[in-house]
């Protein structure tokens, strides 16, 4: 290998491949051409090695802890911009100008409304409906409000289509939320701001006057931009992959929203929450729990623990940390689960067996205590992080489809029967 390339032998040949560089991080050896020149493809289960594409949007370095957007470290971001600035940032790549932040804001406001079908379509879900699987077909749903497809060479239609879906996905998460209360739906209010206006129309009750908790507002805001983009994540690479062969943009953002349910990704706030509880009743002995996350024949893990990049702790999980504490501090709360994660803690970190693998806590294993501190029942966890991954969702469709990303198509290695005849079924 030199600074340039990779050399690779095979099958008595020599093979060139380039070296891509990065502005800083991983490089990566671009073998797009390894197949045609050896007829030998790469196998990379779970991409844990594989570059799916260039990207300008966000950094991650997951041995030192660092997360940037578009360069600007997230301590930064989290203590002095604002989720609709967040936003703004992700999709157009710089910071805006005051009078570029009320254009994009009053754009949103513009578009604040979601027109009444949709509410028919609420009304058909089972009220005991999980809030995930309702937002996923609701933003599948507005592509049949709004059929026109983006004509992503247009910036005009491209900025129209993401404000657009900014300001109705907000809907869509706050009527999900209302529908599992049995709240009548809300309308927005466009004197309020982006979050503030979020939490009213999913929070306000129909017999009483609201009002707007600063607290409430500044803790949501804090844990939606701490959410808003983490790269090539499971979510952002299913919208990607969905995208890639030209699908809407509400489509692929209802995918996107589908992988994030699961457990193992955005999902793990909530499970986190239920594995709190469940300790609680269980007598409260979180020894036991760590013994049986790090026994192998028992299928439990210690939610809210591990990242497939991060190998020291989750700069978003010091963030929301603190955060937690100012929370429950300010709103008076004493949440024994709270008690409860700060001792798993304790005890995984001194323990060789998450040592040794570098399992640290990530972003979900607070973010649900503050989130059940603001009074959010915990099946609408994962909508709030849905609501904050949002705008890195939307910037990195934008992304894929302005720089002509190619359809998402993997090949596999088969190790299936090889060739054989049909045996019809009375001779099987
Ligand atoms: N508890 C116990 N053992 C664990 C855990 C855990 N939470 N996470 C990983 N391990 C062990 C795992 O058993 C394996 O051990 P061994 O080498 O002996 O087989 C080793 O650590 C490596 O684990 P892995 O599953 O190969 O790692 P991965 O990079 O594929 O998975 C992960 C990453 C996040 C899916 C995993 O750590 C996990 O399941 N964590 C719990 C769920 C969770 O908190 N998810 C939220 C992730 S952050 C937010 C987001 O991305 O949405």
């Amino acid at each position: 290998m030199s600074d340039n390339k990779v050399i690779l032998n095979y099958d008595g040949k020599s093979f060139e491949y380039p070296i891509v560089d990065s502005t800083i991080g991983d490089r990566g050896i671009d073998i797009s051409k390894l197949r045609d020149q050896t007829g030998l493809i790469t196998l990379d289960l779970g991409y844990k090695n594989t570059g799916a594409t260039i990207s300008e949007i966000t950094y991650l370095d997951g041995d030192k802890g660092e997360l940037f957007y578009r360069g600007y470290p997230i301590e930064q971001i989290a203590e002095k911009s604002n989720f609709t600035e967040v936003m703004y940032l992700l999709l157009h790549g710089e910071l805006p100008k005051a009078e570029q932040f009320s254009s994009f804001e009053n754009n949103i406001k513009k578009y604040n409304f979601v027109a009444d079908e949709l509410k028919k379509l609420i009304d058909v879900f089972p009220r005991s409906a999980h809030p995930m699987g309702v937002l996923s077909s609701l933003t599948s749903a507005l592509t049949a409000f709004n059929p026109k497809a983006v004509d992503v060479k247009s910036k005009e239609e491209l900025d129209y289509a993401s404000e657009l879906m900014i300001a109705k996905f907000s809907h869509l998460c706050a009527w999900t939320y209302r529908k599992t209360q049995g709240l009548p739906i809300n309308h927005g209010d466009n004197s309020l701001n982006y979050v503030e206006n979020f939490y009213k129309m999913a929070f306000r009750l129909p017999n009483e006057e609201f009002e707007l908790d600063p607290v409430v507002v500044a803790a949501l805001d804090k844990l939606l931009i701490l959410h808003a983009d983490h790269e090539q994540n499971c979510s952002t690479s299913t919208v990607r992959m969905v995208g890639s062969a030209h699908t809407g943009l509400f489509a692929s953002i209802s995918s996107g929203v589908s992988a994030l349910w699961g457990p193992l990704h955005g999902g793990a706030n909530q499970a986190v929450i239920e594995m709190l509880e469940l300790i609680e009743k269980d007598g409260g002995d979180v020894n036991k729990w760590v013994a049986k996350a790090k026994d192998k024949n028992d299928g439990f893990r210690l939610m809210g623990f591990g990242h497939r990049v991060y190998k020291n702790f989750d700069p978003r999980a010091k963030i929301i940390k603190k955060a937690a504490d100012d929370i429950l501090g300010k709103l008076g709360i004493q949440d024994k689960a709270l008690d409860i994660a700060m001792q798993l803690e304790k005890v995984a970190l001194e323990d060789e067996y998450f040592i040794e693998r570098k399992l640290y806590p990530n972003v979900d294993f607070y973010s649900g205590i503050i989130y059940r501190a603001l009074g959010i029942p915990t099946e609408m966890f994962t909508v709030m992080f849905a609501l904050g991954r949002l705008p890195g969702w939307i910037a990195q469709w934008r992304e894929m489809r302005l720089k002509g990303d190619p359809i998402g198509r993997p090949r596999q290695i088969y190790q299936g029967s090889q060739l054989r005849d049909y045996v019809d079924i009375a001779n099987r």
